[in-house]
């Protein structure tokens, strides 16, 4: 199996993260514990940055905070130069007191309460994604109250439905995110925000979708979003100046997925926006992306220790974790796809086939099935790969279980970025009657 990152095989045949054995980690910090290789995130950002450094000049790389935020994930996205999308107030005032700078995020969200918007005007974020009429008159109406002029880009829907999950596709008409570009309310709205005196229109933007392979979708979705600019410079006299085109590669979770590279994903977009400009003797705009899982989900891997084994005699090996939809909710909502190893046991040969169950009083609770691994007892350490994205930052309370501590991992190193749950922490909002 192709490892991730910094990940290898120690000489006492155990799973290595950042130079640190996977067993001692488990030893020293427990069980659920969501592990993140630094070096491979720093590097992830790095390679977007170069890609696009390459073939263009006027560009911006913006880490989808949802994928996994904290503030020490903020600290290190502001140390490689990234910017921030947000989307809600909770991530705002996380990337706050990170000090990450607040020209640098992009708001986003179809339903922003007021309160987070008089919040995102109150910190100066760099642009806020409007996502519908309601929000453009509301934010109007808040952004002159306190006297200021709101950068937004107008959030689009190209019509465009990738092969995915249908929960993750975005980018269709018949979507809660967006104006629709084929039924003309994209530039009906757009042509009303001149008369919006404390807005002011950057750009626009949209997101078909996430864990995409098809280069093909987004070399499309390219070339509808600058089509539709060149439609408003007819209507307007200017072009607009920025195009972000949201996130969305795909990552390699099991090895039946094809992703492409962050290289070929960084060519094709670029490509379809100058071949458009090109077509259309239009200046290219300044390209943004808006990348969270390709930066962030390879580098995890979640560690558990291995409770309960049963075997259903002719049926099927149960083997338990100490974990489950409450960290990893992706399998029961998306029947998302893992794999795993044994971090104690790596070069043991796989001998035996069983399914991986959390332990969350619910028969969805399941995590992996039928995974060949190695034989098993009580107390050996699963490390599930790919969970760094959607993992933490889905994670819920679920059978008041607390939720795992995440150890950040480089050169031998680990230092706790953010705490593992106490059962203080689950009743420090109860009140008695
Ligand atoms: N920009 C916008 C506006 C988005 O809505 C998203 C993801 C991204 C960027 C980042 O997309 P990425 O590069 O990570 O694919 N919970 C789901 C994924 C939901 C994605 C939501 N939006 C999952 O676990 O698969």
């Amino acid at each position: 199996m192709k490892l991730y990152g910094t990940q290898r095989i120690n000489k006492q045949g155990h799973l290595e993260v950042g130079g640190y054995d996977v067993v001692s980690l488990a030893e020293k910090f427990s069980t659920p514990l969501y592990v993140l290789d630094e070096k491979l995130i720093r590097n992830n950002c790095q390679t977007y940055l170069k890609e696009f450094q390459k073939r263009v000049k006027n560009f911006e790389v913006v880490y989808a905070g949802k994928a996994n935020l904290s503030i020490a994930i903020c600290e290190i996205i502001k140390e490689e130069g990234l910017s921030l999308d947000v989307s809600s107030g909770g991530e705002i005032y996380t990337a706050i007191k990170a000090k990450f700078p607040t020209d640098k995020i992009f708001f986003h969200g179809n339903n922003k309460s007021e309160e987070e918007l008089n919040l995102a005007l109150k910190y100066n974020i760099g642009r806020i994604v409007v996502d519908n009429e309601d929000e453009l008159e509301l934010l109007q109406k808040i952004a002159k109250k306190s006297k200021k002029k709101q950068n937004i880009l107008l959030r689009l829907t190209p019509g465009i439905k990738p092969k995915t999950h249908t929960y993750i596709q975005t980018g269709q008409l018949d979507s809660k995110f967006g104006l629709g570009i084929e039924n003309k309310e994209a530039l009906r709205v757009l042509s009303k925000i001149s008369n919006f005196e404390n807005i002011n229109l950057s750009g626009i933007h949209c997101h078909i979708g996430s864990q995409i392979f098809e280069l093909k979708s987004f070399e499309i979705t390219a070339k509808i979003m600058i089509n539709f600019r060149e439609e408003v410079k007819k209507l307007s006299g200017f072009y607009l100046g920025e195009l972000n085109l949201g996130g969305g590669l795909g990552i390699r979770y099991t090895e039946d997925d094809s992703s492409p590279t962050i290289s070929q994903y960084v060519d094709v977009t670029v490509r379809s926006v100058k071949e458009s400009c090109k077509e259309l003797s239009s200046p290219i705009p300044k390209i943004i992306v808006e990348p969270g899982r390709s930066i962030i989900g390879e580098a995890g891997i979640t560690v558990y220790t291995i409770g309960s084994i049963k075997e259903i005699p002719k049926i099927r090996k149960y083997v338990s974790v100490d974990g489950g939809m409450a960290d990893n909710p992706r399998p029961a909502l998306y029947s998302a796809k893992y794999q795993a190893i044994v971090a104690n046991k790596a070069r043991y040969k796989k001998e035996e086939v069983v399914s991986v169950s959390g332990k969350c009083c619910e028969s969805g609770d399941m995590l992996i099935w039928d995974i060949k691994l190695p034989k098993l007892k009580r107390g050996d350490l699963l490390a599930v790969f790919c969970t760094g994205a959607y993992n933490y930052s889905m994670a819920s309370n679920y059978n008041r279980l607390p939720r795992p501590a995440t150890v950040l991992v480089n050169n031998k190193k680990a230092r706790v970025i953010v705490k593992r749950e106490t059962y203080a922490d689950l009743i420090k909002n109860d009140l008695k009657i």
